[in-house]
């Protein structure tokens, strides 16, 4: 019976190790898609996201065990790609600020995804509807 109780604990710990592993990497993956599409690989801010430990790079906070994304702030620094729909990847983002960017095209769909998120800022960054309508 216990033995039972512990063998069944270690298989319900290497199941979170692992959803934890594979969190990691999403959000990982989506703010490299990100830094992508939103540089084309050549933007000064965006040339500190290297390397592991993407929690670290600059504009970005994370939060918990998990090493969720929670925010991610890049005002004022140049981008003037395309917002990656990946961002709808980040599920646990809260907190998003890219203001006073040069960023084209449209605001992705998959930001619908981020059901935390309690701040946006994209002010002066998108195109606004009006200018590319009459455009
Ligand atoms: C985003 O998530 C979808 C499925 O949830 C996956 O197919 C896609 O590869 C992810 N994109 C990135 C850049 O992580
Ligand atoms: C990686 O980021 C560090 C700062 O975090 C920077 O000093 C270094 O030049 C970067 N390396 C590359 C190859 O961009
Ligand atoms: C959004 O960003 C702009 C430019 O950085 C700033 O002036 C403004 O106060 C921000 N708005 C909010 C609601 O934080």
């Amino acid at each position: 019976m216990a033995r039972r109780s512990v063998r069944l604990l270690l298989l319900l710990s290497a199941c979170m190790f692992f959803s934890t592993l594979a969190a990691a990497e999403d959000d990982e993956a989506a703010l490299l898609a990100f830094k992508v599409a939103a540089t084309g690989g050549i933007s000064s801010v965006l040339t500190s996201w290297n390397g592991s430990g993407y929690c670290s790079w600059e504009g970005v906070r994370c939060r918990g065990m998990r090493r969720r994304v929670v925010a991610l702030n890049l005002p004022s620094q140049g981008l003037t790609g395309v917002l990656s729909a990946a961002i709808g990847n980040l599920t646990s983002l809260r907190t998003l600020d890219l203001s006073s960017n040069g960023l084209n095209g449209d605001i992705p769909a998959s930001l619908g995804r981020l059901r935390h998120l309690h701040s946006l800022n994209l002010s002066a960054t998108m195109p606004s509807p009006d200018r590319s309508l009459s455009t």
